[in-house]
């Protein structure tokens, strides 16, 4: 039997349409309803240091919709006390940069293990499993599973902006690191940059379990709807899994 993918909704640019009028609509935890509704196993957001788009309320509402809230954080003591007030189901730590337009990169694990080690412990200690967003590089999965870590969310990015050959090598880099972490007892997940044309290889990587997905199903939802986008999303990432031999 091929094992279930499970595909996490990130809401974050609802709350940035939201705030470009400065009301309450598209309200993101309404949007994290009808991704329910339509199939998603779990639910992203990502609470900024400047709240450029969910803020503090919205991770309460979104934490009641009643699916795995994923909450994405920088490694800061003001978003661990939040975390620690919400108890989400998930924590994912991100870098942060102010100037960014999102997430750039990968957690510097490696180079900062002494700072990330007590924000993964503290976490666990309240049951929360604790996510590394890292790029598929050996050193930072190995880094990862010292640091303590349950998960390492693999930044899918360079794969989804490459072409040709270059998307297959970025491909690669990503099964290897799957590969590297179950070895080391590490879930997998993988993120940033996932669409229609894209999701399908990562999906039919063994040992993948859950894909993050925002800002493509958002954007497409003007267009078909968010429930279809989902479906659809839904229906490749379990093409994608049921071609795994
Ligand atoms: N995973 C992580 C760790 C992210 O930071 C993001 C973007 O917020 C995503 C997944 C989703 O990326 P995208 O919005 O490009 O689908």
């Amino acid at each position: 039997m091929v094992e279930h993918i499970r595909l996490g909704v990130n809401v974050d640019h609802v709350a940035t349409l939201r705030n470009a009028r400065g009301g309450v609509h598209p309200d993101p935890v309404e949007a994290a309803r009808l991704a329910a509704a339509a199939g998603a196993d779990g639910i992203t957001a990502h609470l900024r240091e400047d709240r450029r788009h969910i803020r503090d309320v919205d991770m309460r509402g979104l934490k009641d919709v009643g699916l795995p809230l994923n909450f994405e954080m920088a490694a800061t003591d003001e978003m661990l006390a939040i975390a620690s007030d919400i108890l989400p189901h998930a924590c994912c730590l991100v870098p942060e940069k102010r100037q960014e337009l999102t997430t750039e990169g990968g957690l510097a694990v490696h180079a900062g293990m002494n700072h990330l080690k007590p924000y993964v412990a503290r976490l666990q200690e309240q049951g929360i499993r604790v996510s590394l967003f890292v790029d598929p590089d050996i050193r930072e999965v190995e880094a990862a599973r010292m640091v303590g870590a349950d998960i390492v969310e693999l930044h899918a990015g360079p794969y989804t902006k490459a072409t040709g050959a270059e998307r297959q090598r970025e491909l690669e880099r990503i099964r290897k690191a799957v590969a590297l972490a179950r070895r080391l007892g590490l879930e997998c997940h993988a993120g940033h940059g996932l669409n229609f044309e894209t999701v399908e290889a990562v999906a039919a990587i063994p040992g993948v379990v859950e894909l993050n997905i925002g800002h493509f199903i958002i954007g497409e939802a003007i267009f078909l709807g968010l429930e279809p986008v989902i479906r659809r999303m839904r229906a490749l990432m379990d093409a994608g899994r049921r071609s795994i031999a």
